[in-house]
Formats: structure tokens, sequence, C-alpha cells
């Protein structure tokens, strides 16, 4: 006798197992009471007399108690375990469960999203949800098997740094040390997968969490979300472009194996190109909206820049380490910066932006003009990017790299309506974390310390 899963019990017919679980369901027949005994692997139906009828939905039970085949007449064909059931030698509650605020034997798609942040560790209880979880547990393990196949090598880097320009508004953290002075949470590792390129690494991945104050989508998580973050040094658009197809088609025929890849290798298309013919720069490429067809496509050539109407300036469309083409740089010079294209790509999936990068501009004197274009005074640029700046004139190979945005990616792939439905404790539309509820107030020592005053 020992302790097992629900999944392991099918072929244990005869023998007395111990189970633990919650409480999904109870029948009550009078002198027979029927519970469903569910744990993280599956359902099984528990046969008890009337010790059982004190249990509450959700109660955490141990049983004991032999596995038997079910008459004919009751197999359920609905269930992976319907064609057995433990007849209960012993049960124990270990937690007795209140009545929960939401069901969770449901999809879910049906409660109002505030109430499932809520109650999120409920909420998770759900098979949809935790299936979700365990996908995405053994979609990101594929993923760092195959990047270590290939030589890459992950490397953590800081949280507490300095603000990167991805184009959100930054999150900020005051200083014990030095009040008055902040960090940044970082809006990528872009800066520092670039360092790691000079300090020759050659080849960097990072399963990384970034964080951007931006008004949340539901393709949008609000605060922080996960990229596969990758930089590799002497290196080509071409080369990125095909690294990063083989490792979707790899990981994704390992655990979504009913996925169907559109068109391998991805069909390419300009920034111009979509436009023109999809009037948008994510085009969705199916024919016919299959959930099981994947259809990638990049999109390459951006323009370099965009004019901000409201700031009256040029900003960089991807990020300010953007290298133009090089066929381009003589409009650079010119000044024709609206017509400079980009070394970009973006991946496109299904008609979302699942992923972005670019080949990098290495030439300290390029990147400082790129910062006067979009109007850092000399001052601006040595403050906030002098590192980067003195870094590169220390000898940088050339390099480029690409991030994917693994919420979204994995939002598309299992047709999920929203980005939070991927993530574990996703922070609500409203900002407020979930079952936690932060932002919140800290005390007035804490304010001190920092240096700060509330206004
Ligand atoms: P970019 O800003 O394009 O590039 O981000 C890469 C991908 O991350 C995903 N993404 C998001 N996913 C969920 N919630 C968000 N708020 C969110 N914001 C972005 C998108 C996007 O395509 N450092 C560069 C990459 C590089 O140049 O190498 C970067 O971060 O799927």
């Amino acid at each position: 006798m020992k302790k097992i899963f629900v999944e392991q019990i099918i072929d244990k017919i005869n023998q007395v197992v111990e189970l633990f679980g919650w409480v999904h369901s109870k029948r009550d027949h009078k002198k027979i009471v029927f519970i469903d005994l569910r744990d993280r692997t599956g359902i099984v139906q528990v046969v008890g007399n009337e010790s059982f009828k004190s249990l509450n939905l959700e109660d955490v039970v141990y049983v004991k108690g032999k596995v038997k085949k079910r008459p004919k007449k009751f197999v359920n064909p609905k269930m992976k375990t319907g064609e057995i059931e433990i007849e209960a030698e012993d049960i124990k509650i270990l937690s007795k469960a209140k009545s929960l605020p939401l069901p969770v034997d449901t999809s879910g798609y049906e409660i109002n999203e505030e109430v499932r942040l809520k109650y999120r560790y409920l909420d998770l209880r759900r098979e949809r949800m935790k299936n979700n979880l365990i996908l995405r547990h053994r979609f990101i393990k594929e993923i760092r098997n195959f990047m270590d196949e290939q030589d890459f090598v992950e490397i953590e880097t800081p949280i507490l740094t300095k603000a990167t320009p991805e184009g959100a508004r930054d999150f900020i953290v005051p200083s014990r040390l030095q009040p008055g002075k902040f960090y940044a949470l970082p809006q990528s590792p872009q800066q520092y997968k670039q360092l790691l390129m000079v300090a020759g690494i050659e080849k960097y991945y990072q399963i990384a969490r970034c964080f951007r104050d931006e008004d949340p989508r539901a393709d949008r998580s609000y605060g922080e979300f996960t990229q596969l973050d990758v930089e590799k040094s002497f290196t080509s658009q071409e080369e990125i472009l095909s690294l990063i197809e083989k490792l979707l088609k790899n990981v994704i025929e390992k655990i979504f194996p009913e996925k169907k890849i559109w068109k391998v290798p991805f069909p390419k298309i300009t920034y111009k190109e979509a436009m023109k013919k999809y009037k948008t720069d994510r085009p969705d490429l199916r024919e016919k909206k299959d959930i099981n067809i994947l259809a990638f496509c990049w999109v390459v050539d951006f323009p370099c820049f965009e004019w901000k109407e409201t700031e009256k300036r040029w900003d960089a469309m991807h990020h300010p380490f953007t290298s133009p083409k090089k066929e381009d740089l003589s409009l650079l010079n010119e000044g024709k910066y609206e017509e400079v294209r980009a070394d970009q790509y973006d991946l496109v999936l299904n008609g979302f932006e699942v992923g972005g990068g670019s080949i990098r501009i290495i030439d300290p004197n390029l990147q400082k003009k790129i910062f006067e274009i979009m109007g850092h005074t000399q001052k601006q640029v040595e403050e906030k990017f002098g590192h980067l700046l003195e870094a590169f004139s220390y000898g940088v190979p050339p390099h480029g790299g690409v991030a994917l945005g693994l919420d979204r990616l994995l939002q598309v792939i299992l047709n999920e309506p929203s980005v939070r439905e991927t993530i574990a404790f996703p922070a609500s539309s409203g900002g407020k974390t979930a079952v936690m509820e932060a932002p919140s107030e800290v005390s007035e020592e804490q304010l001190k310390e920092v240096g700060i005053k509330i206004r």
C-alpha cells in the first residue's frame, strides 16, 4: 500500500491505495455517499458510508480504499477513471473548507475577473487553469533544453537597475542608501544583454521578467510579463530568424502536437507590404480560423523612426539601439528620417505580435546621433547611456537579438481570450495585483527612510 496520484490508479484493480486530495463533488444516496476526489492529476469516484455525510465540498481529505472495477452500467465514459472507483476503508478530513466564493468546476470564463483574481488560489484549482500552468512549465522547460543544445548560456540580469527605454513608463524604486535617488525596474534586459556581448558571452538567453507601466489590454498584462530574451554576437537577421523558427517548431511539436504550424520557414513580409495589403503590421495570415493552425510570419524593414506629434519629436519605432539598414544610412545623413528603414523584425502569430528584435548599432557615433535625432541633449545622452557608449569603445562584437513575449505566445497557442489566463498571479486590468491587492500604503517610517513625503 502506498500514497499515489489519481492518474496512477487505473491499473491498480483490487489493490488498496492511499489518496490525498479535495472533495470535488458529493452525491448522497442515504446509506451510500459518493464523492469525487480530486488531486493534481485527476478525479476519481470514492464510495463511502454515512461517515461521508459530514464532508463539505473542497474539504481536504485522506482516503484509503480498494480500487474496484465499476459494474458495467455504472461506467462513466466521460471520466478518465470512469471504469473504476475506490471502495473507502478509511477517510480523514485534513482540513475543512468553507463554501467557496466562486465555482472551481467550470471553465471560469463566466466569472467576473476581479473575483477570480482576488481568489486566484481557488481559481487555479479549476482544471483549465491548472493545465495552462503545467503546459507553461513544460513549454519553458523545452525552450531551455533547446537553447542549451544550441549552446546559449542563460544569464540573470538585475531587476533593480536604471531606466532602459522600450517605449513604456518605468516603475521606480526609491533608494534608502541614497535618499532622493531611484532605481528603475527594467522594461527589458536590452542594455545588459548588449553589455554581455561586449563581455564576450557571444550567445545569451534568459527567461526574463520585464516591467512596464502601460495600460493593460487583453494581450498585454499590466506591470510585468515574461520574455524569452536572446542575443548573439557575429550574427545576421537570417540567422536569428532561423534560430527562432527552429526553436518554435521543435518546442511546439513536443508540447502541442495537435497544433499545425502553417508554413516553415515562416513567411517574411515587409512593413510596407503589410500596411498596404493588410492595413496592419500584425497580419493574420490564416485562410480560415481553425483553432489548431499557427500562422507565424515575420514582418521586416520597419521604419527606424516615428514622429511623436504630441512631443514634437522623432522616436525610435523599436528601441534606440536598433541599427538602421546599411543601405539607408545615406538617408539618415541627409536628414530624411521618415524614409530610413531599420534592421528590425517582428514575429507575428495569428494576428498577434509575439516577438521583436533587431540588429544593433555598435558604432558609438551612430548611436549618439540616433539619441540626438530622438531629441536627447548631449548631456542627457551622457547621463542616461554613457555606460553603453563607453563599453562600445572597448571592442564590441557586431550583434543582434530578439525577445518573444511568452505569456502572449502561450495565450495565442492555447486560444485564450486574455494573456492573464496563462499567468499564475497576474495583476487585474485596474493594476491591482492578484490576491494581495498591491499597491498599498506604507508606513511613515518607511517613507522617512527613503526620504519621501507624499504630496
Ligand atoms: P519588445 O518591446 O517588442 O522588444 O518586446 C518583445 C515582445 O514582448 C511581448 N510584450 C508583452 N507581452 C505581454 N504584456 C506586455 N505588456 C508586453 N509588452 C511586450 C510582445 C513583444 O513582441 N528588448 C526588445 C527585444 C530585442 O530587441 O531584442 C524588446 O523588449 O510579444
